[in-house]
């Protein structure tokens, strides 16, 4: 028996669930093709900002025991750049799987003046609008004022009506993945990508009693094998509350094939890797892919639809 990954994502087949979270080897059009050689079904653009960011000052990213912590700050080389790219993917490669375009402006202007052009240019791929960046000094998380989630959705679906999904911070209280499940469940969402890095973490070296990265005196958002349970949770929690037509993506902690499962099992249909990309490179979607394979033989399994979102209660 052979399992195979082949994954439905908004009406188009791919061959497997897997691509790279936004932030992690997709900055420049190098990194993005080699994302679009490897193994992952597809690839999606750093978050741009109408014009190039520096972002923030290094040390800004760091490797640790269980996983990463970074305050990276958005920089990114300006949303022509990325929509650039795209096109030109686009046109290139005609018959490739659709590509996701990330976004993330300052303000709530920035996101409509850059959905806007997204919606008049010829890209026909997946828009994922970041409202979740803890990284910015002086910018909260979007996505924890829930007035601003509804303000931005309902000036963004007044005519943008190519497929656009969110990027999430993790909630952690049941009240607050009902009000925001409600609010979600009002617009025509595609998807729901959760989650982003867990905000405002701090990792110490308690040899040189020092915080490990530069930006706001260390803190930073955890990546990796902390944010896991975290990631679980709130994909299992919009999985259970939004409308069966918004779709989930499964971000956080996937560093093996078993990651991944629970991911799916939890309800994601498309999962996206960071930390481990970071660390692993490329490469990385070819493991995954034969773990997950892996198991799924195992367990006798030859599709991922015979167990998505079949998590058992006790
Ligand atoms: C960053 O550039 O600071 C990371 C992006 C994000 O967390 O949304």
């Amino acid at each position: 028996m052979v399992a195979s990954l082949d994954t439905t994502f908004l009406d188009h087949s791919y061959e497997n669930p897997f691509m790279n979270a936004s932030g992690v080897h997709c900055m420049s059009t190098k990194e993005l093709d080699e994302l679009s050689n490897s193994k992952a079904s597809t690839f999606i653009t750093k978050s741009s900002t109408s014009v190039k960011r520096a972002g923030n000052p290094e040390p800004r990213y760091r490797s640790v025991p269980l996983g990463s912590i970074n305050s990276m700050g958005l920089p990114n080389e300006g949303f022509e750049y990325y929509l650039e790219y795209a096109t030109k993917y686009q046109k290139k490669n005609s018959k490739a799987n659709p590509i996701f375009f990330s976004v993330a402006g300052m303000s709530v202007s920035e996101n409509l003046k850059m959905l806007r052009a997204l919606q008049d240019s010829d890209f026909h791929g997946i828009v994922e609008l970041n409202l979740s960046c803890p990284n910015v000094p002086g910018k909260p998380q979007v996505a924890y004022d829930f007035e601003l989630i509804k303000e931005i959705l309902t000036q963004v679906f007044e005519f943008f009506t190519k497929p656009l999904g969110v990027k999430l911070p993790p909630y952690f209280d049941f009240a607050h993945f009902d009000a925001v499940a409600k609010i979600l469940n009002q617009y025509p969402l595609a998807y729901v990508n959760c989650i982003n890095s867990i905000g405002n973490g701090l990792y110490i070296d308690a040899q040189n009693e020092s915080v490990v990265i530069k930006p706001k005196n260390g803190f930073g958002g955890l990546g990796g094998e902390y944010v896991k349970p975290t990631a679980l949770a709130n994909v299992r929690a919009f999985y259970t509350r939004l409308n069966p037509s918004i779709k989930v993506i499964g971000t956080g902690g996937i560093k093996t094939g078993q990651d991944a499962f629970e991911h799916l099992l939890c309800g994601a249909t498309m999962l996206q890797v960071g930390t481990e990309l970071c660390e692993e490179g490329v490469t990385v979607f070819t493991r995954l892919e034969n773990e997950l394979k892996e198991i799924m033989d195992r367990k006798g399994y030859t599709s991922i639809e015979q167990f998505r979102g079949k998590l058992k209660s006790l």
